[in-house]
């Protein structure tokens, strides 16, 4: 069996080993930071391994059937033209789950228990408790019931915040009040006050977060925005900061990555940045889900994870 591989990181080398000591029978052909044949690239894989790839890595390999993709989210791989008949597979959690569950819930009680305000405090010697926090006046939505969505409405739950679901098709959750379709998302919106994003970036959700949706939070709402930049739009959401209808938001992703240096978000007091790091690749239990499914697929056997290509996740 024969699979391109493609990631374009400074430790490529380190994940494509680890990707042949999970598939010691495969023969893997290194394509990162090549796009033509040459020494050790035949273009004759049927599977590639890779991360928004160039468009040359897919050309030059004609009998290429599946495309393995390096992470959860497919909108990197929009901007190529695929062959009709080519299947993508997106990872299945592969240890994400439980670090977007780590972040929403750092920033979501970051945000309730007003922890900032008492880092700040203490610079000045300040002894002040504050109002009590009161769980049940922070409901929390979560756009996108996936695979990291619903992980992380467990761990919401668990501190005993209210949870609101809201995906495209219905998914009934224990504990979760599950809202779907554009229709309701305005109900879904108005019940909830802090906001968690784990939508893909497709045609249908891209800006989807404007000024008029973040309005429809209940005042004094928070985003936690761990999916796709271009999901907010981001003059919209500074604007709906500044006139105090959101107390603030923790970004970790953006339209430009890295974040430019002159972009607002960098100095507002309300707004948290990340470099992109809430569910890190995990270079061992990525390329052993990704190995699992090529010795699936080679007895026959289907996979979970298929991207629909019409849907764009
Ligand atoms: P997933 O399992 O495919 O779940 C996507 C969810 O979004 C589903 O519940 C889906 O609804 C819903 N959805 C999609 N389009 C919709 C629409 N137009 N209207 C309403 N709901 C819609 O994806 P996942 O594995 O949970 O990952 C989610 C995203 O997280 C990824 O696409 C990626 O962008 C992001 N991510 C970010 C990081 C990071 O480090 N920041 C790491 C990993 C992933 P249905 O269930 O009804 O189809
Ligand atoms: C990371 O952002 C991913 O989509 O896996």
């Amino acid at each position: 069996m024969r699979i391109a591989f493609s990631y374009p990181d400074p430790e490529s080398g380190l994940w494509l080993d680890e990707l042949r000591r999970q598939l010691p029978e495969a023969e893997i052909e290194d394509w990162t930071g090549h796009d033509t044949l040459g020494p050790g690239r035949s273009g004759r894989a049927e599977h590639a391994v890779a991360w928004a790839p160039p468009q040359a890595f897919i050309d030059l390999q004609p009998g290429l059937k599946t495309l393995f993709n390096v992470g959860a989210g497919v909108d990197a791989l929009q901007r190529l033209t695929l062959p009709p008949g080519l299947s993508v597979v997106r990872l299945d959690d592969a240890g994400m789950a439980v670090q977007m569950a780590e972040y929403v819930c750092h920033y979501l009680l970051r945000h309730v228990r007003a922890f900032a305000r008492f880092e700040v405090q203490q610079q000045v010697g300040r002894w002040y408790q504050g109002p009590t926090p009161v769980r049940g006046e922070h409901p929390v939505g979560i756009m996108g019931m996936g695979v990291l969505g619903r992980h992380v409405a467990q761990a919401v739950l668990h501190f005993g915040f209210p949870v609101n679901g809201w995906s495209r098709s219905p998914h009934p959750m224990d504990g979760v009040t599950s809202f779907h379709g554009l229709d309701q998302l305005d109900h879904f919106l108005a019940a909830s006050r802090v906001l968690v994003c784990l939508l893909p970036l497709t045609d249908d959700t891209r800006d989807l977060l404007d000024a008029r949706r973040l309005s429809r939070l209940m005042p004094g709402g928070y985003l936690i925005n761990v999916a796709r930049g271009a999901l907010v739009v981001d003059e919209d959401l500074l604007q709906t900061i500044d006139r105090g209808h959101l107390a603030g938001a923790a970004l970790d992703v953006f339209r430009t990555e890295p974040l430019p240096p002159e972009h607002p978000f960098w100095r507002h007091p309300a707004i948290r940045v990340t470099p992109h790091v809430s569910a890190r690749t995990l270079r061992l239990e990525s390329m052993a889900q990704i190995a699992g499914k090529i010795r699936a697929l080679q007895r026959g056997e289907a996979v979970t994870g298929l991207v629909d290509r019409r849907r764009g996740y």
